[in-house]
């Protein structure tokens, strides 16, 4: 096998290049990334050292895409994965890497008859019905009460079939986008494709910020210090998300492409669902608990127009599909993070803080 993983530097590339190289050693696998994002130059050494080639390359430029000859797979993890990107008005770099160099991706696949897994988003999902669901606030968190449920949601969380209809911000829009290509190259072309539509993913090695990463991001500043707040819905941290750990979705992709007849052309919510779910508030407080800093936390009451109060995975179609659950719980992926800030404090307090 000849695997490319584009943006192979960041978080999601270089775990799944090097998870892929450590189970299939024969294989070729190259992570190809710009570096643009601050913090995956962190990443060259652990490549090398897993066996991994890097090439220094942007999937804007055909041109770097093609200096990489054959392939048998390209997983997509390239992005600017910020739904915050684009609201002070410069897009043009999100929709020419997250929809244009994703086109390049596709054709490049395409060319060499290999098999494409694409790493959405659950940002497809628009803000507008996902702010009407009926949230309950209890003291820690909103929930939607059991036994609601409605077109694509319940208490399980958000389904393939949540209704599109809506704004979703430019980042969710430029990965709809894809996935719409990505059907027609499935349709016309042949292309076998699978697309991931991934709600927060976590882990070790996440160059955690304010808008993406919050939960690196949470753990760094009550480890490095830095002011936080809880931005939005009332400014009392109750906005709940779902949190997958990194190994967790190695293993489905993993399982995905060894099945890639199953589930050619499919499009799964994959996330850490209703169980490994934490609203800020509760992830300020298991973070005082591991690092005994009780931060003082800001509360801004104003909404950010692309904010969303809760999203949580809703698993089943991904589970009935290819028997794949999350295994690693919030305390486990709260620890192996804690864990790799403590271990490497001083290469990352540089760029976390
Ligand atoms: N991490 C999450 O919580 C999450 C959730 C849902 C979806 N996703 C998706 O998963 C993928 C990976 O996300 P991540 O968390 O690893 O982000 P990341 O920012 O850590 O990694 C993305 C990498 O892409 C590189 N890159 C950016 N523009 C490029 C370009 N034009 N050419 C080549 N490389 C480029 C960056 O330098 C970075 O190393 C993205 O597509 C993202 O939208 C991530």
């Amino acid at each position: 096998m000849r695997i490319l993983i584009t943006g192979g530097a960041g978080f999601v590339g270089s775990h799944l290049a090097l998870l892929f190289k450590r189970d299939m050693p024969d294989s070729i696998v190259i992570s190809l990334d710009n570096l643009k994002r601050r913090g995956s130059e962190l990443a060259l050494g652990r490549l090398a050292a897993g066996g991994v080639e890097f090439r220094h390359g942007d999937i804007r430029n055909r041109e770097d895409l093609s200096d990489v000859g054959n392939l048998d797979l390209l997983v997509e993890c390239s992005a600017e994965p910020s739904v915050q990107a684009g609201l002070a008005g410069g897009d043009r770099y999100l929709i020419n890497t997250n929809l244009v160099g994703t086109i390049n991706c596709l054709d490049f696949a395409r060319t060499h008859g290999a098999a494409v897994v694409f790493l959405s988003t659950s940002r497809v999902y628009p803000i507008a019905p996902l702010r009407e669901l009926p949230l309950v606030a209890t003291q820690t968190r909103f929930v939607i009460p059991s036994g609601s449920a409605g077109a694509g949601w319940s208490a399980r969380g958000i389904a393939e079939n949540f209704p599109l209809a809506g704004n979703r911000s430019l980042y969710g829009a430029s990965k709809l986008c894809s996935e719409l290509i990505i059907a027609e190259y499935v349709a016309l072309y042949e292309l076998r494709a699978i697309i991931n539509r991934c709600g927060v993913v976590g882990g070790p090695w996440q160059m955690g910020k304010f808008d993406q990463g919050f939960v690196v991001f949470w753990a760094a500043r009550h480890l490095f210090r830095g002011p936080l707040s809880y931005n939005g819905f009332g400014g009392a941290g109750l906005q709940v998300r779902d949190v997958l750990h990194i190994d967790d979705l190695y293993r489905l992709i993993r399982d995905q492409i060894a099945q890639m007849p199953v589930h050619n052309g499919k499009t799964y919510n994959v996330g850490g669902g209703a169980e490994c779910s934490v609203s800020l508030a509760e992830l300020t407080k298991a973070c005082a608990e591991r690092t005994g800093q009780r931060l003082t936390i800001n509360q801004q009451p104003e909404t950010n127009p692309v904010d969303i109060p809760y999203y949580v995975t809703d698993n089943s179609a991904v589970t009935a599909a290819t028997g794949w659950s999350p295994q690693l719980a919030m305390s486990a992926i709260l620890d192996d993070i804690f864990a790799w800030l403590r271990k490497h404090r001083r290469e990352l307090e540089v760029i976390l803080k």
